[in-house]
């Protein structure tokens, strides 16, 4: 159980807080947090699960360890419980040790500090794939695409595709493709799919309206980035948006009061669709299909009176923190009306720490699908809910934790007519 105090030193090291105390709750104690005068202490010093040397803390997931078999939200829950708000896991055999952060506040320090050029590592085996054998196979000095790459290489790929993927006249222009396209069709698509789409598009077939898209608005920027980039939103973009669907479908089947309050809004076809939006967000929070996100530190910090040092890899444990009371009060509920809430209300989502919550992550890198995602979930819904009563049988789905949270089949849903 962690029942320690918590000391945050001056510092002149980057975004140090100066001069205030706050309280986390662990275990439902109260932990101070207190600017001190104590010294830094060494980021080896930060709680965890013991180490050896080599098999780093491979022991403790093998048959017989502490994480054996634990699926991803319950392995996070754990390292919260017994470390608190700050906890070092050494990395397996060659791998990278991690830095997970519970508390909103630090989670600020870094996102904010890194706003420039952030790292954001996590696929290293997409990355060698793509920028080594890949490469050594195609001979072309070419970048990789947002995913996988970092800093200068990132900046200029992302600046390129900025302007088109967040427009949103231009993602308005799929609307009606997204209402009629099936996520299945979506999941389908591959290389040659991606091929053949550029060759219509140079040829001017399958093009449905006189307004350029994104993939021919990339195409007059920089054919290679478009094509790059078509392959970043496949990899990106289905299985993201798919799970969100199935998850707040769940959510609203499981919830039949909250499902015809949704009905109304958009049966009353009122342009502005605020139940319908919150629906989603709540579903994000409680099902998120991101646990968390992370970045490499490009610079020192002082983290809950920790010193951490550049290049450490640190892990912000969104979908924990999006659970825990002292953020949203009822946590583990659903309940869609928090996100439409007046200030007064105790609910009012507005109350919890901005960095407690973040499903598309934040700065500059921030999820470049996000309004794609949000145009094909919005409209996936609204048009289930709208004609048909949607129940649900049996046990909760299975959420199994792998890059993403993966809901998991039997898919026991009921689609009754309206
Ligand atoms: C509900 C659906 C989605 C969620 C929750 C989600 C979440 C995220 C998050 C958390 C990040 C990391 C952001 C950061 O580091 O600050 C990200 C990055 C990214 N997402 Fe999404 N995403 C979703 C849908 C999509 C879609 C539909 C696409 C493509 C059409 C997409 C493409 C990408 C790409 C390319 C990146 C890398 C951006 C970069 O590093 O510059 N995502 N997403």
């Amino acid at each position: 159980m962690y029942l320690n105090k918590v000391r945050i030193c001056s510092s002149r090291l980057a975004a140090a807080p100066t001069h205030f105390v706050r309280s986390i709750t662990v275990n439902s104690t109260a932990v101070e947090v207190e600017e001190g005068t104590a010294q830094l202490k060494s980021w080896r010093e930060i709680p965890g699960p013991s180490s050896l040397p080599l098999l780093g803390s491979l022991q403790h997931f093998i048959p017989g360890g502490m994480f054996h078999n634990l699926n991803g939200i319950d392995f996070t829950h754990k390292l919260y419980q017994n470390y608190g708000p700050i906890v070092k896991v050494d990395g397996m055999i060659g791998m990278n040790m991690l830095i997970f952060l519970f508390d909103a506040e630090s989670v600020s320090q870094i996102l904010r500090s890194e706003n420039w050029m952030p790292i954001r590592s996590g696929f290293p085996s997409l990355e060698y794939y793509r920028k080594y054998y890949k490469k050594s196979k195609d001979h072309e000095q070419k970048p990789t695409g947002l995913v996988t790459e970092h800093l200068q290489p990132w900046r200029e790929f992302r600046s390129a595709v900025n302007p088109v993927m967040l427009q949103p006249k231009i993602i308005k222009l799929y609307t009606t493709a997204i209402d009629q396209v099936a996520q299945d069709m979506v999941a389908s698509l591959s290389k040659h799919f991606i091929q053949q789409a550029m060759e219509e598009l140079k040829t001017n077939k399958g093009k449905s309206s006189n307004e350029k898209g994104v993939l021919e608005k990339l195409m007059d920027i920089n054919e290679q980035f478009a094509y790059i980039m078509a392959s970043d939103l496949l990899f990106g973009g289905v299985d993201t948006a798919a799970n969100t669907m199935t998850a707040t479908l769940y959510l609203l089947a499981t919830h039949p009061e909250k499902q015809q309050k949704l009905r109304e809004e958009l049966l009353s076809k009122s342009e502005k669709k605020p139940y319908l939006k919150a629906c989603i967000k709540e579903s994000m929070r409680v099902m998120p299909v991101v646990s968390g996100n992370t970045r490499r530190t490009t610079k020192e910090y002082n983290i809950l009176g920790y010193h951490i040092p550049k290049d450490m890899e640190i892990v912000f444990s969104h979908q924990e923190m999006s659970l825990m009371e002292q953020y949203y009060p009822r946590p583990k509920e659903y309940i869609p009306e928090r996100w439409v809430a007046d200030k007064d209300d105790p609910l009012y989502h507005g109350n919890a720490h901005p960095f407690a919550h973040s499903p598309f992550g934040f700065g500059v890198r921030m999820c470049i699908g996000r309004r794609i995602a949000e145009l094909e979930v919005e409209t996936f819904l609204a048009r289930v809910v709208e004609n048909f009563n949607v129940e649900w049988f049996g046990p909760p789905p299975k959420v199994v934790q792998t890059a993403l949270n993966y809901v998991k089949g039997p898919f026991n849903f009921v689609f009754k007519d309206i």
